[in-house]
């Protein structure tokens, strides 16, 4: 590449800005949306146009996705062989790959909610066989009947693949519908949110899940600007929202409130509990459970469920973090945080 994009150089700064300043989950959480995008327009060729299908076979290699913390985790569920797993979020295959590697004789059981990612991990992990299993849907709603596992992966949140597919809504960076729907199948897109939920709405759920400041501020204007059809008349209306130095900071204005959306098209956080509160019930006694979570909000549920359950013992007793060079490599990794638990034999 020649000279340096305009996405290069607010990296570069963003980098620096964040070694001097604070650390906060809340900032962490901005970075990682922020970098995330940053490194992928920088690191992917783009598709040529909303009209790149998911049909298309090219999309395997395009969807690319870093597994975060896979030593660490691969670790933490202690694989054996002849054990059987569960990967409640495929993704791309990273750590999925990882366990089916770490130990010959192993089965796994693979989830997501998005077709695609089951589509491209059926297509990664095909070397493996009848080892592996898929189920494409909510990790809440999983029903393992008499299974129980050896240990269970959960990397929550949406792929860096999914973030750069444009036509998938989740970024402002290029023009596409307001969708961000992990699981095509459901009707709750965040064009429907954004054109027809009360402005009172908008605004808890952007202070809530976007601890966005100027929650009523976006929502009023939200409000008078509507229809609302794409992410970039999206992100330009939140930006007239908010006051101007707000405008040209490190953090585009519409970071937070499309994190937001995204939280609520999709109920993460709803999700994530139903899924913590029967977890344990899904592993076999010893068997391990490792949750990779990406800003404070889910880390909250994460660590207060697994430290509630009786049914479990809490092995991390502080999250486990990226090392500097995995940050450095992945900057999408900076804000992860592992927690690992195991099944008790008996109720403690
Ligand atoms: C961070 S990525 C996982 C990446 C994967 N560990 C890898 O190494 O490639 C998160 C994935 O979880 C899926 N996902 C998020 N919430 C889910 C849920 N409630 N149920 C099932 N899948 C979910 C997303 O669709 C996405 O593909």
């Amino acid at each position: 590449m020649g000279g340096r994009s305009r996405w290069e150089w607010r990296t570069a700064s963003a980098v620096r800005g964040q070694s001097r300043t604070d650390r906060s989950g809340t900032v962490e959480l901005c970075l990682n949306v922020y970098f995330c995008f940053v490194h992928l327009i920088i690191g992917r060729s783009r598709l040529p146009n909303t009209e790149k299908s998911v049909g298309n076979e090219r999309l395997t290699e395009e969807f690319v996705h870093i597994p975060v913390l896979s030593e660490e985790a691969i670790a933490g569920l202690a694989v054996r062989a002849g054990g059987h797993y569960l990967d409640a979020t495929v993704g791309g295959a990273g750590h999925a790959r990882l366990i089916l590697e770490a130990a010959p004789d192993l089965c796994l059981t693979a989830i997501d909610r998005d077709e695609l990612a089951i589509r491209v991990a059926r297509e990664r992990l095909a070397s493996f066989g009848e080892r592996v299993t898929f189920w494409q849907g909510n990790f809440a709603q999983y029903e393992p009947g008499e299974q129980q596992f050896d240990g269970i992966i959960a990397d929550l949140g949406v792929s860096s693949a999914q973030l750069d597919l444009s036509e998938r809504g989740f970024s402002f960076r290029e023009e596409a519908r307001l969708d961000m729907r992990m699981d095509a199948r459901q009707s709750l897109t965040a064009e429907e949110i954004v054109n027809h939920w009360d402005e009172t709405e908008l605004a808890d759920i952007f202070y809530k899940y976007g601890e966005e400041r100027f929650s009523r501020r976006i929502a009023r204007q939200i409000g008078r600007s509507r229809p609302l059809r794409t992410t970039t008349e999206l992100a330009e209306a939140i930006a007239r929202s908010v006051p101007g130095r707000y405008r040209h900071g490190r953090i585009h204005p519409a970071t937070r409130v499309f994190q937001a959306l995204r939280i609520a098209v999709n109920q993460e956080l709803a999700s994530l509990e139903t899924f913590l509160a029967r977890v344990a019930d899904w592993l076999k006694p010893e068997g391990r459970l490792a949750v990779i979570s990406f800003h404070s909000l889910e880390d909250r549920i994460v660590k207060h469920r697994l430290r509630e359950s009786p049914q479990l013992r809490v092995l991390t007793k502080k999250p486990i973090r990226p090392s500097e060079q995995e940050s450095q490599n992945n900057p999408r990794s900076r804000s992860a945080k592992l927690r690992i638990a195991e099944r008790v034999t008996a109720i403690e």
